[in-house]
């Protein structure tokens, strides 16, 4: 919606853009389009972008959580009875995609093996990284997280 129909040359408008997000995820965008007497650009486009959080992701959350209840249908579920690559897929790369929320595998590559195996197995404080080791109540053993470290070094 405009602020007017009309704006003399040089006046200043406002437009109230809805967006209707209603079922959609992820990153969205809408596109405006402005009709003006100028003879040389008739019509400007303008677009504009958000980000759309589903249910699960509106409130933020301790990192552990998608371990739990609804969360792990697509956080852990997918990931039992993987491993290597196959497990990163699963259960790692939505985070870890080109470091979408967090850094991707070419940058952990070059920290050292056991510091890889501690972050995993422990999680990092103070992020979404929950410790993923058993004994941590995560889903994995010591040889599946070996698995990990084994595939994000050689890759
Ligand atoms: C329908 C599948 C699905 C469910 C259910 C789900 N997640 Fe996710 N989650 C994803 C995907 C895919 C990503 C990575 C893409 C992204 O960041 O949007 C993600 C990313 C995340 C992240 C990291 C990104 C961020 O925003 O910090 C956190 C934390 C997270 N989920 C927590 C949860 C919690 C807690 C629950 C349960 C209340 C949950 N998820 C349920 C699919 C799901
Ligand atoms: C819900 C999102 C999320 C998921 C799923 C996730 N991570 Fe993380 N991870 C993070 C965040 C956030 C950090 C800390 C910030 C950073 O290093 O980018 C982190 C850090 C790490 C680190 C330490 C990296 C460093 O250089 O400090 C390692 C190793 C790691 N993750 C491995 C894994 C593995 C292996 C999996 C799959 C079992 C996994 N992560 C799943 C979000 C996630």
């Amino acid at each position: 919606m405009a602020s007017s129909s009309h704006l003399k040359p040089g006046e200043k408008g406002k437009i109230s853009v809805s967006v209707n997000n209603n079922g959609k995820s992820g990153n969205i965008s809408k596109t405006i389009q402005i009709y003006t007497n100028n003879p040389k650009k008739p019509v400007t486009t303008i677009s504009v972008a958000m980000r759309v959080k589903d249910r699960f992701h509106i409130n933020k959350s301790e990192a552990k959580e998608i371990f739990n209840g609804e969360c792990k249908s697509c956080h852990t579920d997918r990931g039992i009875g993987k491993k290597g690559l196959e497990l990163f897929m699963a259960d790692c790369i939505m985070c870890h995609e080109r470091g979408k929320s967090a850094i991707p595998i070419t940058e952990m590559q070059s920290k050292p093996k056991e510091y890889l195996i501690k972050s995993t197995a422990d999680g990092v404080t103070n992020t979404s990284m929950p410790g993923w080791h058993l004994k941590n109540n995560g889903p994995l053993s010591d040889e599946e997280i070996e698995s990990l470290v084994h595939i994000i070094k050689r890759n």
